[in-house]
């Protein structure tokens, strides 16, 4: 038997590069170096709780092998063939699969204890355990059920098997839901104090099969029901809300099975989630338990009847002729048309004509927490040229063109009047530039399901097409002038 002293050493220096990993992910330079050291950090630390568990004689070599191999392939297939723009829905199915691993590990230990009779004696340690289980299992299955219906909103929905395909080759798609009538945060008050309730009874009658198996079933509800009433532009913080949760989770599970190495990883995993989450309210001018409670989330989606006569590239070339300064205000659009090389491209050619360029960068542009950052860094933006909304907006009454590239809710005006899904989130204020140039397919409403006002204004030139392909003619006709 090895002692105990190796295993807290490799565990010690897991948990130090999983700090040095985030510290280093305070800037995009550094970032990349981070996220290495945070892998190596997990790495040794399963690498040292499997040759713990095969020394203690708790699992086989077969297992052993048998869990490597079959979870780094599905690892390795799910992050090799996923779409850029099914990313968020990834990171969100990641963070469900945290809470649940959390959860089953959990739940494993209680069944474990209740089948050998190892149950203490009432008393502070029986109150701990108990307690940190049922937390665990709470916060565990909530974050894998919420975490499966974000990952269903994120994608909008989703296409029912065996209906007959239309001529895209496409099958029927039914919308993912957002219900969220007042009474319904009773209901989800009750549950809570049913959870909690049960976490109490536990307590009291350990070796009761029935509330273990009462706490998982009213917690999976809970998860469906905490993340059915959000919808729209409070996604954001949906999203990180249950990344922390994750982290809650994996925390509380480290307690049960007194592992330090899960304790560290998850209090900081739940630490930078509530952080990140604080700052996306933040950005979308709302408190936590207005998004919450309140449900003014999804307001369903406005269909449009107005017309626009759409520009053309050759047009828009010759305005860009001759200006000074430009801002790119890059959405999700851009990210569905993978259209960052060729908008980079566009940026190159200006300033080879000595004009000003810079990047307007909404916090929830896109489908996740710096989804813009990402895909401009890979097209080697300049990490200076991306500006954050509040500096932007000081330079947009400034500026010649401000080209929009597949956003829409993050520019829309109608977010100023207070009313609405998008009410009071703050906005690029694309409208102050003096002309603005919008390149996506249609008229039709971004995530939140708003129409826009700026797409009919005088200024503004629609060029109606796919992202990549838009910006790749603009590029050739700017280059023919
Ligand atoms: P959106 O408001 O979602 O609008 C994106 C626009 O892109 C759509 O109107 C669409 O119009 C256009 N588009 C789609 N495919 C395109 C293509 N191939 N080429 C060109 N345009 C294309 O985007 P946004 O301004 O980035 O706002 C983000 C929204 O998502 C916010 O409401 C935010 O709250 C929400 N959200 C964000 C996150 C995070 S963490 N960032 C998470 C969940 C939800 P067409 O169909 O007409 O082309």
């Amino acid at each position: 038997m090895v002692d105990s002293v190796v295993w807290d050493i490799g565990y010690l220096v897991s948990a130090a590069l999983f700090i040095f990993g985030i510290k280093r992910l305070s800037s995009p330079k550094t970032a990349p170096q981070g996220n290495r050291l945070g892998a190596y950090g997990m790495l040794l630390a399963v690498l040292v709780t499997l040759a713990k568990m095969y020394s203690e004689g708790i699992i086989g070599v077969e297992l052993i092998i048998g869990g490597l191999v079959l979870g780094s392939l599905i690892g390795y297939i799910m992050a090799t063939t996923v779409e850029m723009t099914e990313m968020p829905e990834l990171v969100a199915l990641f963070n469900g699969f945290g809470g649940g691993a959390s959860a089953l590990v959990g739940l494993s230990e209680v069944l474990k204890r209740l089948q050998e009779g190892d149950i203490p004696e009432p008393g502070v340690e029986l109150y701990a355990t108990w307690v940190a289980i049922g937390l665990s299992g709470i916060v565990g299955w909530v974050t894998l059920t919420g975490s499966l219906m974000a990952m269903g909103k994120l994608r909008g929905g989703f296409y029912i098997p065996f209906t007959k395909k239309d001529e895209r080759g496409r099958r029927r798609w039914v919308s993912f839901p957002t219900w969220g009538p007042p009474w319904l945060n009773i209901v989800k008050g009750s549950i809570l104090v049913g959870c909690i309730s049960l976490i109490v009874l536990t307590v009291q009658e350990p070796d009761n099969y029935d509330y273990v198996y009462a706490l998982v079933g009213l917690s999976c509800l809970l998860g469906v029901l905490f993340v059915i009433p959000i919808g729209g532009a409070d996604m954001p913080v949906v999203v990180s809300l249950l990344n922390s949760m994750s982290g809650i989770a994996a925390a509380f599970t480290g307690f049960v099975i007194g592992n330090n190495v899960l304790i560290i990883a998850g209090s900081m995993v739940g630490a930078a989630g509530l952080i990140l989450t604080f700052i996306m309210c933040k950005a979308m001018n709302r408190t936590l338990t207005a998004v919450l409670f309140k449900s003014f989330g999804g307001g369903g989606r406005e269909s449009v009847t107005r017309t626009k006569v759409g520009s053309d590239p050759e047009e828009v070339a010759m305005v860009c002729d001759g200006i000074s300064k430009c801002v790119i205000i890059p959405g999700y659009g851009m990210a569905v048309s993978q259209a960052q090389h060729a908008v980079k491209e566009f940026a190159d050619i200006l300033e080879s004509q000595v004009v000003d360029v810079s990047y307007g960068i909404h916090p929830v542009a896109g489908r996740m927490p710096g989804h813009m950052n990402v895909l401009l860094a890979e097209a080697s933006v300049p990490y200076e040229q991306l500006i954050e909304m509040d500096d932007i907006n000081s330079e947009l009454p400034e500026t010649d063109v401000a080209l929009i590239i597949g956003a829409n809710d993050t520019i829309n005006p109608v977010a100023r009047t207070g009313e609405g899904p998008l009410g009071g989130m703050p906005i690029i204020d694309a409208d102050k530039a003096r002309v603005v140039v919008i390149i996506k397919r249609s008229l039709s409403v971004g995530y939140a399901g708003v129409d826009n006002d700026l797409f009919y204004e005088d200024k503004t030139m629609m060029l109606f097409g796919d992202g990549k392909k838009m910006m790749n003619e603009l590029n050739a006709s700017i280059k023919e002038l």
